[in-house]
């Protein structure tokens, strides 16, 4: 992991050697864990996830002309587009994300010229943490503050008053997911952009995907770690086996004329249980559940119980493990080798599943024992050992002018 200094170095560095001369914006987002409510936002249901301090940092300017140019150091490689005529690019790729959120921004907001950005992060890659939000976060907000792209309060008349800074950012993330959904091509709730815009340090962030009510939820002085296990295993399966889960909790909906998963109360898929499919009514008993489980999360916080939102978080992985079937051995056996290991508070899969990174709440003195044993426990049973990465709540995303 490289500290944000770091990251400011290395994508400044970046910059010039690329562009020449100084940038004229910095941004930074942070990458984001799901806490509670798996799988329950394209449902309009409740989630409550954390911002950590794993970021995407952007140095960049302005320029003349209509062209854009970035950099990614991560990938050691360089995309360039006209800001008129945005193609997608290659599949899958980060420069589809860039592309994406010019197209998203340009949708609502004018587009005034071309810009030059350097592009680093610390994010792991492809791990479920939301590399990708993080990056369309971090460029968005260059892109305003640097003035290639107007400021979003031009969409709402009203002068400044209480609240009206998150409701810009809850727009924000909106375009965003419309630029993931639409231009990428990625089936996605609203949680990821949410989450790494709304991000407070030290706290968790609510969010009632149907309302899109949110709050932000002190997790405790001092604060527990959040300790992703990344399994290393691959998550190209997950793409195809989101949207089959997708259209699984479609059909209930379908089946009760509902507009919502979240609208069905669960008495009532227990009473029409014989009459649903067998697999459907499972999925839905998940999502019923899961938002259960985020309501009394969301209580347990209030009143400073972490011991119980951490049993919650159990509960919801056992829920994803045995009803919505996206759980693994490797993810199974990361919540297993957990559960002993000092300072656990509660654990689950992260994400959308299948692969990829378990989320721990851990005593925050004892994260570094914990890290320990947990890699030990799964690389005897698995023989490999897993990326720890010992992290915790953080502040959204932010932009600010470069000085040289
Ligand atoms: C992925 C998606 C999110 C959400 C989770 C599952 O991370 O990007 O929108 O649906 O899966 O909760």
């Amino acid at each position: 992991m490289s500290s944000s200094g770091d990251l400011d170095a290395l994508v400044r560095a970046e910059f010039g050697r690329t562009f020449g001369g100084a940038p004229t914006a910095m941004a930074r987002a942070p990458a984001r864990v799901e806490l509670l409510g798996n799988h329950t936002d394209y449902n309009g249901g409740l989630v409550i996830a954390a911002a950590i301090d794993r970021y995407t940092e952007i140095a960049g300017r302005a320029v003349e002309g209509r062209l854009a140019r970035v950099r990614s150091v991560q990938f050691s490689a360089g995309d360039e587009f006209a800001v008129d005529r945005i193609e997608p690019g290659a599949d899958g790729s980060w420069g589809r994300y860039v592309r994406g959120v010019l197209w998203s921004l340009g949708e609502r907001l004018n587009v005034r010229g071309g810009f030059e950005a350097a592009i680093a992060g610390d994010v792991p890659l492809g791990a479920g943490l939301s590399s990708s939000a993080s990056l369309q976060a971090a460029l968005a907000m260059f892109l305003i503050a640097a003035g290639v792209v107007e400021d979003p309060a031009v969409l709402d008349e009203r002068p400044p008053c209480a609240g009206r800074a998150d409701e810009l950012r809850m727009a924000l993330a909106q375009m965003l997911q419309r630029g993931e959904n639409e231009f990428v091509g990625v089936a996605s709730g609203l949680l990821d952009q949410f989450s790494v815009l709304f991000g407070k340090a030290g706290f968790a962030l609510s969010l009632d995907c149907r309302s899109l009510e949110f709050a932000r939820l002190s997790l405790g002085e001092p604060a527990p770690a959040i300790v992703v296990c990344d399994s290393k295993t691959s998550r190209r399966l997950a793409d195809g086996m989101y949207n089959k889960r997708r259209a699984e909790c479609e059909r209930v909906v379908t089946y009760f004329g509902a507009r919502w998963l979240r609208d069905i109360a669960l008495e009532q898929l227990e009473q029409h249980w014989d009459r649903l499919d067998p697999v459907g009514r499972l999925r839905a008993r998940h999502v019923l559940t899961e938002n259960a489980r985020v309501q009394r999360g969301a209580d347990a916080l209030r009143a400073g119980r972490l011991a119980e939102f951490g049993a919650l978080m159990s509960a919801s992985h056992a829920s994803s493990r045995d009803d919505f079937d996206n759980s693994a051995p490797a993810l199974d056996a990361l919540i297993e080798a957990a559960e002993a290991a000092p300072g656990f508070l509660g654990g689950k899969l992260s994400g959308a599943g299948w692969a990829g990174c378990t989320v721990n709440l851990v005593e925050t003195g004892r994260a570094g024992a914990f890290a320990a044993t947990v890699s030990e426990r799964f690389a005897r049973r698995f023989g490999t050992v897993p990326d720890v990465h010992v992290c915790h709540a953080a502040a959204g995303a932010t932009a600010w002018t470069a000085t040289i």
